[in-house]
C-alpha cells in the first residue's frame, strides 16, 4: 500500500457493522452485505471495460479466498466465473448456482477427492506435464472436459512449486505433444499466477510479457493457437482497481499483436474481491499504560484474523454514547490478542486515545479474505476436529 486513499474504503465505519456493535456478542465477524454487492458490481464493470473488439475479459473469483455463500451469491448474480482448486469447491459452487461452465479449475489437486461433475468446465489449467497428458487423453467422444485447456506457466526466474517451465525446450516439446491429442474444439490456454502484491507491478507486467513469449513458442511448436490467457490473482483490492484493470487494454492489445488468435482473458482475483467485505468486531478487555503508550487487550486474537497486518485495515473505536472514530496509525499503542501466544499482537502502532476503556469496541475492516477463510478456533477448549477424530475430511462410501 502506498498511502493513497483505498479505492474500496470510505474510511467510515461500514453501515453493515452498525447493528453488530453489542460488546456482549464479541468477537464477531460481520459480512458486509451491501458493500459486497456494490464492490463485486464495481469489479465486474471495470473488468467488462477492459474488454476490446473480439477479446473478452472475465473475472473468476477464487473460491478458497472466502467461500461464504452470500459473497458467492453476489459473484453469481454479477455474472462472474469462479475458480476452484478442489472438487469440494466445485460442489459448493454448483450448490450456490454456478453451472460447471462457469467454473475454472486450477491448482495441483483440482480433481480431489473425487470428481463431482463431468463438466464441461469453463477452463482447466494443468499444473504439470503429466496432468496435461491425462486431461488431453480423455476420450474424444461426448462433451469436452472444458472450453479451455492449458497449463500453468512458471516463467524464467520465478521460484515456485507450481507450473511448468515452457522456456525449457524439452517441456515445450512435451506440452506441444500433449496438445496434439486435444480435441480441436477445445481452446488452448496459458495460466500464470505470480502475485503482483509480492513482486510489484513492474515485474508483474514483465511476467505477462514472458507468458506471451511462451505462448508464441508453443503456437509454433504445436500448431495450435493460444486463445486464452489466465493471469491469476495476487492483487490487493486497490492494485486490481487502480493498477491492473486500467492498464490492461494496452497490454492486451500488445499481447494480441503476438498471439493473434487470443480472444479470451481470465483474471482470478481472490483477496481483491473478498478482503473489504468483512469486519471483525472485538471488545476491549483490559487497558495497560505502563509503556508510556496505551495498549489494549481485546477478546479477538490472531486465530480470528491470522493475516492481520499483511494488508490495509481501518481500525475504528466505538464507545458507548460517543460514536465511532477512525483510529490513526503511527502511534505506539498495541492491540494485544486474548491468547497467551507471543505472536498474538493484532497491531503494534495505533494512536489509541488514553481514555479508552474496557467494554469499548474496536472494529477492524478488511478481514474478508484469508483472515476469514484461514481463521481457526483456538484457546476455547475445543478439539480442532470433531470428536477428537483423526479424519480431517469425512469422505465415506455410506
Ligand atoms: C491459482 C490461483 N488463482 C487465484 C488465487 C487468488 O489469489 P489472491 O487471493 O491473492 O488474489 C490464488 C491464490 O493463491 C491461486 O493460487
Amino acid at each position: 500500500m502506498d498511502g493513497r486513499e483505498p479505492a474500496h474504503s470510505t474510511r467510515e465505519l461500514p453501515a453493515d457493522v452498525l447493528p453488530h456493535l453489542d460488546p456482549a456478542l464479541t468477537p464477531l465477524r460481520v459480512h458486509l452485505g451491501s458493500a459486497a454487492r456494490a464492490h463485486v458490481a464495481r469489479v465486474r464493470r471495470m473488468v467488462d471495460a477492459a474488454a476490446m473488439d473480439g477479446l473478452r475479459v472475465r473475472a473468476a473469483y477464487s473460491v478458497k479466498t472466502n467461500p461464504d455463500r452470500r459473497l458467492l451469491g453476489a459473484v453469481r448474480d454479477e455474472g462472474l466465473l469462479v475458480e476452484a482448486i478442489s472438487q469440494l469447491e466445485v460442489e459448493h459452487a454448483v450448490g450456490v448456482g454456478f453451472a460447471p461452465d462457469r467454473v475454472v479449475l486450477n491448482g495441483p489437486a483440482k480433481w480431489w477427492p473425487v470428481p463431482v461433475t463431468p463438466g464441461p468446465f469453463a477452463a482447466v489449467f494443468c499444473d504439470s506435464v503429466d496432468e496435461l497428458r491425462d486431461v488431453t487423453a480423455r476420450p474424444h467422444d461426448g462433451a469436452p472436459v472444458a472450453g479451455v485447456v492449458g497449463v500453468r506457466v512458471r516463467p524464467p526466474g520465478v521460484v515456485s512449486r507450481f507450473g511448468v517451465e515452457l522456456h525449457d525446450p524439452s517441456v515445450l516439446d512435451a506440452v506441444a505433444g500433449s496438445l496434439s491429442h486435444l480435441r480441436p474444439d477445445v481452446r488452448v490456454g496459458l495460466h500464470v499466477h505470480v502475485p503482483a502484491r509480492e513482486v510489484g507491478a513492474a515485474r508483474w507486467w514483465r511476467v505477462v510479457d514472458e507468458v506471451v513469449t511462451a505462448g508464441v513458442a508453443l503456437e509454433r511448436r504445436s500448431g495450435r493457437p493460444v486463445r486464452c490467457l489466465d493471469l491469476g490473482g495476487g492483487w490487493e483490492p486497490d492494485d486490481l482497481l487502480r493498477e491492473l484493470l486500467p492498464h490492461l487494454p494496452p497490454a492486451l492489445a500488445a499481447a494480441r499483436g503476438r498471439l493473434t488468435a487470443l480472444d479470451d482473458v481470465v483474471l482470478e482475483p481472490g483477496r481483491a474481491v473478498a478482503q473489504p467485505l468483512a469486519a471483525l468486531v472485538t471488545r476491549v478487555l483490559a487497558v495497560r499504560g505502563e509503556r508510556g503508550a496505551t495498549d489494549v487487550v481485546v477478546d479477538a486474537s490472531i486465530a480470528d484474523a491470522p493475516e492481520v497486518g499483511r494488508s490495509g485495515h481501518d481500525w475504528f473505536l466505538v464507545r458507548p454514547g460517543r460514536g465511532s472514530a477512525l483510529v490513526r496509525v503511527g502511534g505506539t499503542g498495541r492491540v494485544l490478542g486474548r491468547t497467551c501466544m507471543e505472536t498474538d499482537v493484532l497491531h503494534a502502532g495505533l494512536r489509541l486515545p488514553a481514555d479508552v476503556r474496557p467494554g469499548d469496541v474496536l472494529v477492524i475492516t478488511g478481514v474478508g479474505a484469508y483472515d476469514t477463510s484461514k481463521s481457526y478456533r483456538f484457546g476455547r477448549g475445543e478439539a480442532p476436529w470433531p470428536d477428537g477424530g483423526t479424519e480431517l475430511t469425512a469422505v465415506t462410501d455410506a
